[in-house]
């Protein structure tokens, strides 16, 4: 036998699963199907959930007390060495899983063989990925709700600025800037309801169900459960190493969550663009052009947008890998963990940068009001106001309408006209129509749950507030 043989053989018994082939992996496909370049990054959760598992074998019977502490004490060195850079990851070892098993029985012996009876790596990946996630869900909650709370303040220190409405992205009706951003607000409390309820589904343990039928040892799986924090051990062993459904699910509201993000970033942009020009966003959160040196450019926002088309791809992608998948564990599972790491880090970032920013925009109130302004945005609350003086609605709108025209061709708004100018227009105008002309009227008269009016902002900001305790 030449050198080049023995070691070629010596590689494949090193496989955990060497026993039954007679030539080793490709070199290629050793790569190809290896995913420790990418799921290294589940070693604190695959530790964890070894040491559970070794401690409920433990309590079974099916290791001794002393294997269990050797086993115990072995995984804490190995993640040691992993955590001080000493820890060498194999790609002939394919996974987090198999790599960490071997550094153990290379730190402890024989009895690091052990560790493994009873489970499988598919079991033991499905567990890993949902206390990652898990893990990860917990630390995006805290951050919403610091956007959350930035919303809240900047809501209430903006809830008499007024601001033009827009439907059609034309001047609709008046309304606060407070009121705008409650608006936004909302739209974070359903994400943040969304991720609540995902996180009761990932919190379901899949350990036990080994390859996919259950083992032959006498576990205990309600005590490993409980060890590692799940609220159950989840109940078909087929199931159990196969779905990912709950990762989708975390996929989607991320991408419900990033569609909200980018309809603020693109409210954003436009608001910080010359022709808005209603809010200024502090130097740190924007960049400038290496040619053009007027530029200040609102990037934040921009990549924000820009990273909702990546997570809206994962969502997709997670949902292809599980279309066609039969009963039980495929290696196609093996693809679910570049987008969901990718999601994950992608709306943690989207999420800081929001956070950080959001409490420093300036409103700039005097341009946002001759907007408002300037697109007669009173005029529903002059076909209001003549209704209430007994004109039907339809004929009101038909004279709002002549008067518009009239202040198009003046360029006067609404407000500016003299009584006398209003009164060409309908009889029923009286001195009293100035009330409700000036903006200040308009939002204040919209004075009801959910309404514009600064009083509902305020009171909206309170009972937020109390909401997010
Ligand atoms: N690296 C694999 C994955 O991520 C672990 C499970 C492998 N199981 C198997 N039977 N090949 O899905």
């Amino acid at each position: 036998m030449t050198d080049q043989k023995k070691s070629d053989q010596t590689t494949t018994s090193e496989k955990p699963w060497g026993g039954r082939f007679s030539e080793p992996t490709d070199a290629f496909v050793e790569r190809f199907t290896a995913s420790v370049g990418f799921d290294q990054r589940l070693y604190h959760h695959d530790i964890t959930g070894s040491i559970a598992h070794a401690t409920m074998l433990a309590k079974v019977g099916v290791l001794t007390d002393d294997e269990r502490d050797q086993i115990i004490d072995g995984l804490k060195g190995v993640k040691e060495d992993i955590e001080a850079g000493r820890f060498e990851w194999s790609v002939s070892l394919e996974d987090v899983h198999m790599n960490i098993e071997a550094r153990l029985t290379d730190r402890i012996g024989i009895t690091g063989k052990k560790l493994h009876t009873g489970r499988s790596r598919n079991d033991q990946v499905a567990t890993d990925i949902r206390l990652y996630l898990r893990d990860e869900i917990d630390v995006i909650a805290e951050e919403l709700k610091r956007l959350q709370s930035g919303l809240l303040d900047l809501a209430e220190r903006e809830a008499d600025t007024i601001m033009p409405g827009f439907t059609h992205l034309q001047t609709a009706q008046p309304v606060t800037f407070g009121h705008h951003l409650l608006a936004w607000y909302e739209m974070l409390v359903r994400d943040a309801d969304r991720l609540q309820d995902c996180r009761k589904r990932v919190n379901v343990m899949p350990l036990g169900a080994a390859a996919l039928a259950g083992t032959t040892y006498p576990i205990d799986r309600n005590l490993t459960a409980q060890l590692l924090g799940f609220e159950r051990a989840s109940e078909n062993s087929l199931d159990s190493v196969s779905d990912r459904d709950f990762a989708i699910e975390f996929c989607s509201f991320a991408a419900l969550l990033m569609t909200h993000m980018s309809r603020f970033s693109e409210e954003l942009v436009l608001w910080t663009s010359a022709q808005f020009d209603f809010i200024d966003l502090p130097d740190r959160f924007c960049t400038g052009s290496s040619i053009m040196p007027q530029k200040k450019n609102p990037d934040v926002p921009e990549l924000v947008r820009g990273k909702t088309g990546r997570v809206n791809g994962h969502l997709i992608s997670l949902l292809t890998l599980m279309k066609s998948q039969p009963l039980a564990y495929n290696k196609d599972n093996q693809e679910d963990k570049e987008p969901l790491f990718d999601t994950v880090d992608t709306i943690k970032g989207c999420l800081k940068a929001y956070a950080d920013m959001i409490p420093a925009i300036r409103a700039k109130a005097d341009n946002m009001r001759v907007a408002a302004k300037r697109g007669f945005s009173t005029a529903t609350d002059l076909a209001d106001y003549l209704v209430k003086k007994g004109v039907p609605f339809r004929d009101a709108h038909e004279i709002v309408g002549k008067s518009v025209a009239f202040g198009v061709a003046e360029s006067r708004d609404l407000s500016e006209m003299t009584l006398a100018e209003l009164q060409q227009f309908s009889d029923v105008i009286a001195d009293d129509v100035f009330d409700v002309l000036t903006l200040e009227g308009s939002v204040q008269a919209r004075d009801h749950l959910g309404g514009t009016a600064p009083a509902q902002v305020r009171a909206a900001v309170a009972r937020a507030r109390a909401a997010l305790k």
